[in-house]
């Protein structure tokens, strides 16, 4: 397992109490696993409006859709070059491409996984590249954005903050350690 799902909190965020669902329990989504098929980005897409929408996030919710949509599509290319060099291919009913998108107070927080253990090594392209712009518009867009990885795939990290709010030090440092979800 990739060592980053519902990790419990260890410490109170300083940042105020995290989104509570009417029913008082905490209004997080669960991971969205996704088939590696391109029509697939549009269910993302999707899932990621509702989320957001039940959360009341507004002003930041169509960076947020861009950057769902960059992450998901590198990802299943990630998974589909993986089962490829293994010489295999995915099964319908297999979802190798997980999406959580984590809703707090003063930030979004999206988590997408894939199979493949390789993290992308160069600096992100220039915008004005034809191709090879999805982390260039992740990086230009996003408070924090990092790779973890575990022993059968690794988990892309980006935290995109509400209009006005920068994150303190101390805050991206605990996000960056998991130690706050
Ligand atoms: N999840 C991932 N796993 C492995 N490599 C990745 C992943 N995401 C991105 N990469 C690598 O980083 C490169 C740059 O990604 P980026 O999204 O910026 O561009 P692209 O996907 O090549 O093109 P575009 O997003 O413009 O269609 C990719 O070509 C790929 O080699
Ligand atoms: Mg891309």
């Amino acid at each position: 397992m990739i060592d980053v799902a519902d990790k419990p909190s260890t410490v109170t965020p300083s940042t105020g109490t995290p989104v509570m669902s009417q029913e008082g329990t905490r209004a997080d989504s669960p991971w969205l696993r996704l088939s590696p098929d391109p029509e697939v980005v549009r269910l993302a897409r999707d899932h990621v409006l509702e989320v957001l929408a039940e959360n009341d996030v507004e002003g930041i919710a169509e960076d947020i859709r861009l950057i769902v949509s960059e992450l998901v599509t590198n990802a299943m290319r990630a998974a589909q070059r993986y089962a490829s060099a293994g010489g295999t291919a995915w099964a319908s009913y297999e979802r190798p491409v997980s999406l959580r998108v984590i809703c707090r107070p003063l930030w979004v927080h999206l988590i997408v996984t894939d199979p493949d253990p390789v993290t992308p090594a160069s600096a992100p392209a220039d915008l004005l590249d034809e191709s090879g712009r999805g982390l260039s518009i992740v990086d230009s867009i996003a408070a924090l954005q990092w790779w973890v990885k575990g022993d059968h795939g690794k988990a892309c990290h980006v935290v995109v903050t509400h209009e006005q709010v920068t994150l303190k030090p101390e805050e991206a440092e605990m996000l960056r350690e998991r130690v706050i979800l």
